[in-house]
């Protein structure tokens, strides 16, 4: 169990080193995870950035990447491959690019699970209140947010989004105030 426990901290702090990030944190704690969050062109066309935006950095999350795009149709295919022989993919991929879209990576600890957890269930008819899909859409195909699913599919989403070169590390100064270390 102790063992267990060790080898997936050496893990998440190798993981960090590897990314180019330095593993903030001690014990059990390593704060370097990162997560794609998107505002969809129907969030952006609604005034929801700003919203969306506070309820991470309110939580505590760090931004560390952000630009507003108009995501070219094959980064769009690509990032949603695993969704190709759906019904509504055609339509997914004309809505994405239809409009600018606001790509943001957060990072803190436990980010990516966090993040679905504040975004809510893909269906909004089905998103407890309290989340972002819960307290601002109806529609499931106009949800208005996108946060990668595991870590995995993170750093590739990140990958495929943004150049290493647009990411920003910044020391936040209420470091301490946030997590115990
Ligand atoms: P999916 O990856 O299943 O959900 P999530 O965004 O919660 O990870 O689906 C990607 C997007 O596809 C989803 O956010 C909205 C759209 N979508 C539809 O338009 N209709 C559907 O029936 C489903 C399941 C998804």
């Amino acid at each position: 169990m102790l063992l267990r426990g060790l080898s997936r901290l050496v893990a998440a702090r190798r993981s960090c080193w590897a990314a180019g990030r330095r593993p903030l944190g001690s014990g059990s704690q390593v704060i370097c995870e990162q997560t794609l969050v998107a505002v969809k062109p129907d969030g952006v066309q609604r005034r929801l950035v700003g919203e969306i935006i506070q309820r991470f950095e309110k939580r505590g999350f760090q931004l560390v990447g952000l630009k507003l795009v108009q995501v070219p149709r094959e980064v769009l295919s690509a990032h949603y491959h695993d969704l190709e022989e759906k019904t509504f993919y055609p339509a997914l991929i004309d809505y994405m690019s239809s409009g600018p879209i606001v790509a943001m990576v957060w990072e803190g600890q436990d980010v990516v699970k966090v993040s679905r957890t504040m975004v809510g269930a893909t269906s909004p008819t089905q998103a407890l209140p309290g989340t972002i899909r819960g307290d601002l859409c109806v529609d499931i195909s106009r949800n208005a947010v996108h946060a990668s699913d595991s870590v995995e599919v993170a750093q590739k989403e990140i990958a495929l989004w943004f150049h290493h070169s647009e990411l920003v590390q910044w020391k936040c100064c209420a470091h301490s105030n946030i997590y115990n270390v």
